[in-house]
């Protein structure tokens, strides 16, 4: 089992779409106020995880991720909203502060891509998600849990991809 210790699980991942099924399954388990913090180089797989997490989650907009754009919002009918957040060009957690994360928490989950840059303006708690290019087709996950709620949703996604 690909168990490193109660509150975080690896993963290998061997194409795209195997990243985006992560992504769909972690999705349909996310409520409002989660936190997913995103971490890995360009090209690591950020948001092919987060187009898989929008999905399950059940958004009605596909996801986009033009590099000038910081704050992508997603709709799911029943009005809540997943922000998708691209902290790449942000400078430390001043210019994220401005962002006001707890306010985006109240409509819906928040997913960060580029999270070390703005780690300051993060909660403390929530599923850090640490991507690695291995070569072209594979992708190193590391899920790590901080928090009781994100232990939960740990636990809830390694059932859902190991069915246990
Ligand atoms: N196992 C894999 N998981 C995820 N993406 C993969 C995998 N294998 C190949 N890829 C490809 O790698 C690229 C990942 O790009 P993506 O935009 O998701 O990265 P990113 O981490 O968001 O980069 P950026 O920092 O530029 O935003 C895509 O072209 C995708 O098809
Ligand atoms: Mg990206």
């Amino acid at each position: 089992m690909p168990i490193l210790a109660p509150n975080s699980l690896e993963f290998l991942s061997r194409s795209a779409d195997q990243t985006r099924r992560v992504g769909m399954r972690l999705g349909a388990l996310l409520e409002m106020g989660d936190v997913i913090c995103l971490e890995g180089e360009l090209g690591a797989g950020k948001t092919t995880l987060v187009q898989g997490i929008a999905l399950g989650w059940g958004s009605l907009d596909k996801v986009s991720s033009p590099t000038y754009v910081l704050v992508n919002v997603y709709r799911r009918p029943d009005e809540a909203r997943l922000v998708h957040l691209d902290a790449y060009r942000l400078n430390g957690a001043a210019e994220a502060e401005a962002l006001d994360i707890d306010n985006l928490l109240v409509t819906g989950p928040v997913v960060v891509e580029w999270a070390p840059r703005i780690r300051g303006a993060l909660p403390e708690e929530n599923l850090w998600v640490k991507m690695d290019w291995i070569d072209d087709e594979r992708r190193s996950m590391q899920f790590s849990a901080d928090g009781q709620r994100y232990e939960k949703l740990l636990d809830g996604l390694q059932a859902r991809m190991f069915g246990v």
